[in-house]
């Protein structure tokens, strides 16, 4: 299996441009099922999770086309198959996406429970509880999920959490359903804005999306059209991070700035020089940056999926930072590999508290999930030695030319 080998690298400099964010490509070709004419996606990241949704789109009688690199045409036309292979549901937690298109397109839906990160349970009730409120029935056995209706009908659906997966596939059922369907306590993220942008490009009529609460009127049915994916902001906020981590200087482009807030909030809090211009964002690190505490949150809060990227800089930041983890439940796994690079890290429940040491060390470390993986690069550019990463699959799910992009602001890392 292949290991990345991270070396310790002089401050991070130079300019890295910021791919199309995966978690609205996932949605987003999930959704190109429920079209009847060519789709194009554009700024499509090359990603494995990206590669495996393309699979199950296929498996389900899509055609997919690569045009170039970053652009993919999709005809969802002959789509007849309603049930997803195993396969395929365990590589990825987001191929479970597809169950609200198929529902809405065929009138049914088979799948295996999903697989994907292991970061907490993820529980996928709220999903479900969407779909019955607009009157699927839904069958749990032998670790399958089917749901069937013959004709969805508009219903308000109250999330007892904002979860981002539930608010997306409610939507996305909801489009051909007959009459309203209201989303109360949806997601907010900015994925979610893009996923109904996108629906409304088809022919949908979604209202709402970045507020508390969506209204979609059911329509007969979605054609096609053309889409460019928005900025990815967790592989934007990453390298903001190493700039500051490295106490460098990266102009990092291609970023809708408002989608970042609180990490631009967070790099300042730190004592990091944070110049905004336009969709471009220069971070230029501190030598003493300050303590900082951050509390992950639905958006627009910090989120979940920088918890560990942050984690690694408070580790080298002199005094007690402290990081709170609302999102998920069990996402602290990277900490006990940060430890074995020498940092200082006590876990009380849902928080760490992070008494900053002077200089972090090498060590064979494993990357327990996609986020984690790229805090421990992190780690690595500045620890004595070279760091090795294990299970680097994980970085690979979600970080576009994670080694290209890295390499060319200085960093020095390779793959063994
Ligand atoms: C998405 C993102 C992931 C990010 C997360 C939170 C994609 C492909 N992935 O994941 O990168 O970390 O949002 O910002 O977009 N929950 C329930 N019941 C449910 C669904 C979720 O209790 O039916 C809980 C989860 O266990 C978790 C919380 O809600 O504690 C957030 O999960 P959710 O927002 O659904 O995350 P995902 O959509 O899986």
């Amino acid at each position: 299996m292949e290991k990345l080998m991270v070396e310790k690298s002089p401050p991070l400099k130079g300019k890295v441009r910021i791919s199309g964010a995966k978690n609205s490509a996932l949605p987003i070709l999930a959704a190109s099922l429920l079209g009847t004419e060519d789709i194009i996606l554009e700024d499509v990241p090359e990603l494995k999770d990206v590669r495996v949704m393309c699979e199950v789109l296929t498996s389900l009688g899509a055609k997919v086309e690569k045009l170039d690199k970053n652009t993919i045409k999709i005809n969802s036309a002959d789509v007849n198959n309603y049930e997803t292979k195993y396969e395929l549901m365990s590589k990825m937690r987001a191929s479970f996406l597809v169950m609200g298109p198929l529902l809405a397109r065929l009138g049914k839906t088979k799948n295996s429970l999903p697989g994907g990160c292991a970061i907490g349970t993820r529980p996928i009730d709220l999903h479900l509880k969407g779909f019955r409120a607009l009157g699927a029935e839904i069958d749990v056995d032998h670790g399958n999920i089917s749901a069937y209706s013959d004709k969805l009908i508009g219903e308000k659906v109250y999330l007892d959490f904002p979860s981002v997966g539930a608010t997306e596939n409610i939507m996305m059922a909801a489009v051909l359903a007959e009459g309203e369907t209201t989303i109360d306590n949806s997601a907010m993220e900015p994925e979610i804005v893009d996923l109904a942008n996108f629906l409304n490009k088809l022919g949908a009529n979604v209202k709402g999306a970045g507020t508390s609460t969506i209204r979609i009127k059911g329509v007969e049915k979605l054609g096609g059209g053309t889409h460019r994916i928005i900025p990815d902001r967790i592989e934007a906020g990453t390298f903001m991070v190493a700039a500051a981590i490295t106490g460098g200087d990266i102009i990092v482009e291609n970023i809708i700035t408002s989608h970042i807030k609180p990490v631009i909030a967070k790099l300042k809090e730190s004592g990091c020089i944070v110049s905004i211009n336009n969709d471009i964002v220069r971070v230029q690190g501190t030598k003493n940056p300050k303590p900082i505490d951050i509390k992950t949150l639905p958006y627009p809060g910090f989120p979940t999926d920088m918890q560990s990227q942050f984690m690694a800089y408070m580790s080298v930041i002199q005094g007690t930072s402290v990081c709170i983890e609302t999102v998920f439940e069990n996402r602290f796994m990277h900490v006990d590999e940060l430890k074995r690079m020498g940092a200082e890290i006590k876990i009380d429940g849902r928080s760490a508290i992070i008494e900053g040491v002077e200089r972090l060390s090498s060590a064979t470390v494993k990357a327990t999930d996609l986020r984690a993986g790229a805090a421990l690069v992190l780690a690595g550019l500045i620890s004595k030695g070279t760091t090795e990463i294990k299970d680097i699959y994980h970085i690979d799910r979600g970080y576009e030319n994670i080694e290209e992009k890295f390499k060319n602001l200085g960093a020095k890392l390779y793959r063994a």
